[in-house]
């Protein structure tokens, strides 16, 4: 059997707690797993003046793939890099895939099936922002290439899982030239992929369509810092937060992490949902190729669901370590 070397790093507030349960959740499949720890984030920072240091690198590098819990930004330090986005750029990780799907947690509709495909590595989070008289400025990059790839990306997976539609999400009417430059890469793709609906949209119309018609959305794909503020609404319609789930892809590595931030107050209360973590490890052993065991943990989380035990973010009051026991339960006991 095939062991799989995993860098994990946790980060900060509740994100060393629900990657733990998500680990616990992984050895209890059987699967063989060397787990190696890297620190990275605002504790990280503290103790060696960086958020990302360079033995967090060396261990990233030999692995066979990444799990990420989450990460406090400090406001108030300037020029701080969130190792998030160095890790998405230093790995070339440009495809941020988040899968939205309805989940057994009334009263959430259960009728969502949305896969968003979200450009990782430029847009405004080349971080290259300036001060100008009065004010500041911040620099938003798009590329050909960037853009070509991740739009390719997501037309690709519709074709491999027999989705129907892509709707590509920007703003050209005013940003013309880059959401210009977008949009023209996907119009020109589309027609390569005649038996995908191809659909296009402004980012505002989106916000709001997604809210009034969120079943007629299938997969979507759109520019870095519109695709971020979409999860969040996105994830409102699942359940939030806590069950939100994401895939860093790039050509030679990939990195798995909830789409949730460190969520101070939860920290340290054995309370915060590891759901979001559990669906993240699902999309690890999918991209491992352990597709039979990624079902099989979801069914055990739906099963969860469904007999009532989730944490307190669901309107339940399972804590965080109860929930996990219950998963690896249903996992055993289908
Ligand atoms: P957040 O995602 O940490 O939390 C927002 C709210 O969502 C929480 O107050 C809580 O009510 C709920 N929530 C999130 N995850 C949950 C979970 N697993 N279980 C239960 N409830 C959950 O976002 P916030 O408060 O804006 O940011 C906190 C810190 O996280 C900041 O320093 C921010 O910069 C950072 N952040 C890091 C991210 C990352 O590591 N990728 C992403 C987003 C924010
Ligand atoms: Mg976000």
């Amino acid at each position: 059997m095939k062991k799989y070397n995993i860098a994990v790093i946790g980060g900060d507030g509740i994100g060393p707690e629900v990657i733990g349960e998500a680990i616990t959740l992984l050895k209890a499949t059987g699967i063989e797993f060397k787990f190696s720890y890297a620190e990275g984030g605002y504790g990280a920072y503290k103790k060696y003046k960086t958020p990302l240091p360079t033995e967090t690198i060396s261990i990233c590098k030999k692995s066979d793939a990444i799990l990420f819990g989450a990460v406090t930004t400090p406001p108030h330090i300037e020029n701080y890099k969130s190792p998030i986005i160095s890790l998405r750029k230093r790995f070339d990780l440009y495809a941020n895939v988040r899968p939205f799907i309805s989940l057994p947690i009334p009263p959430q509709r259960q009728d969502i099936n949305i896969i968003l495909f979200r450009e990782n590595t430029e847009d405004l989070y080349t971080g290259e922002e300036y001060k100008i008289p009065g004010g500041a400025v911040a620099k938003r990059v798009i590329t050909k290439k960037a853009s070509k790839r991740i739009i390719q990306t997501a037309f690709e997976f519709a074709v491999k899982n027999k989705r129907k539609k892509v709707t590509v999400v920007h703003k050209a009417n005013v940003l013309r030239l880059t959401d210009g430059l977008f949009l023209k890469i996907a119009q020109s793709l589309s027609r390569k992929y005649s038996n995908i609906i191809y659909e296009e949209m402004l980012v505002d119309s989106c916000a709001m369509q997604l809210i009034k018609k969120p079943e007629s959305f299938d997969v979507v794909v759109t520019t870095n810092m519109f695709g971020d503020i979409l999860s969040d609404e996105i994830a409102a319609l699942t359940g939030g937060l806590g069950v939100a789930a994401s895939a860093n892809i790039g050509k030679t590595q990939a990195l798995f992490e909830p789409v949730h931030g460190s969520a101070p107050k939860y920290a340290g209360k054995n309370s915060a949902n590891p759901l979001a973590s559990f669906l993240s490890a699902c999309l690890m052993l999918e991209y491992l190729g352990e597709i039979k065991t990624a079902i099989k943990i979801k069914k055990a989380i739906n099963s969860s669901l469904q007999n009532k035990y989730m944490t307190k973010d669901l309107g339940g009051t399972t804590s965080m370590t109860d929930f996990t026991k219950k998963v690896i339960h249903y996992y055993n006991y289908p």
